[in-house]
């Protein structure tokens, strides 16, 4: 499974980007209101960092508006997937920006049948949103395996993006579910290297080679 880091903070970026942990990034209109920076100056920037697909989202609610706005935001670099949401509007632009050769990421995702009908549209990426659906006592992660069953079933080639996770368990479900990529913020994916044990096993070992008067260089 491939690892996005959901932020459009350089810094953390950076630290993940460096460690070779991700794949690609995310970005929405949220998360670029809270850098505090301008859309097309901070995704130039992350675009330059990493290799993979940067997902920038367009802001109109029009396939028309929507078109041309993913045109300027694939300006920015060859790496940019243009991210539209599930609405009629945003199939008919995944439509139109899929056909040009760009890469379309079709956000806030919420049901099986809007997955089907991303991938009917030639999306490249289909981001179910988990997260907000736990929030609302519905199992997230049922609905990245049925889009996985119904991919499978007729060899669809989107990419199930799994989107708004919250927690590191959320990782490696989707992982044993067969989620394609997953984009976390920062601190979920940092998350996944704890363990209680290890931290209590650590204890324990520096315990002990201070005891033992153990030096190595
Ligand atoms: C990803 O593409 C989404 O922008 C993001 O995962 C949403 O997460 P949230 O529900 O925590 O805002």
């Amino acid at each position: 499974m491939k690892f996005f880091v959901d932020t459009a903070e350089l810094d953390a970026i950076a630290e993940l980007n460096d460690l070779g942990m991700i794949d690609g990034v995310t970005t929405n209109p949220s998360l670029i209101k809270k850098s505090g920076r301008d859309i097309l100056e901070v995704t130039k920037e992350i675009c330059d960092m990493v290799d993979g697909p940067v997902s920038a989202e367009v802001v109109a609610l029009k396939a028309e508006d929507m078109i041309a706005e993913g045109r300027k935001l694939a300006e920015i670099a060859e790496n940019i997937a243009v991210k539209v949401p599930l609405t009629w509007d945003g199939l008919k632009a995944c439509k139109v920006l899929t056909e040009e050769g760009k890469m379309v990421n079709v956000t806030l995702c919420f049901s099986a049948n809007q997955a089907l009908l991303a991938a009917k549209a030639g999306a490249t990426f289909i981001s179910p949103f988990i997260g907000r659906l736990d929030d609302l006592n519905i199992d997230g992660l049922d609905l990245i395996a049925d889009i996985r069953e119904i991919y499978d079933n007729y060899g669809f080639e989107t990419n199930i993006l799994a989107a708004s996770i919250r927690t590191a368990n959320h990782m490696s479900d989707c992982a044993k579910i067969g989620a394609d990529v997953a984009t976390a913020p920062p601190a979920v994916i940092k998350a996944m290297a704890n363990h209680v044990l290890t931290d209590k096993g650590l204890d324990q070992f520096v315990a002990d080679a201070k005891a033992a008067n153990i030096k190595i260089v």
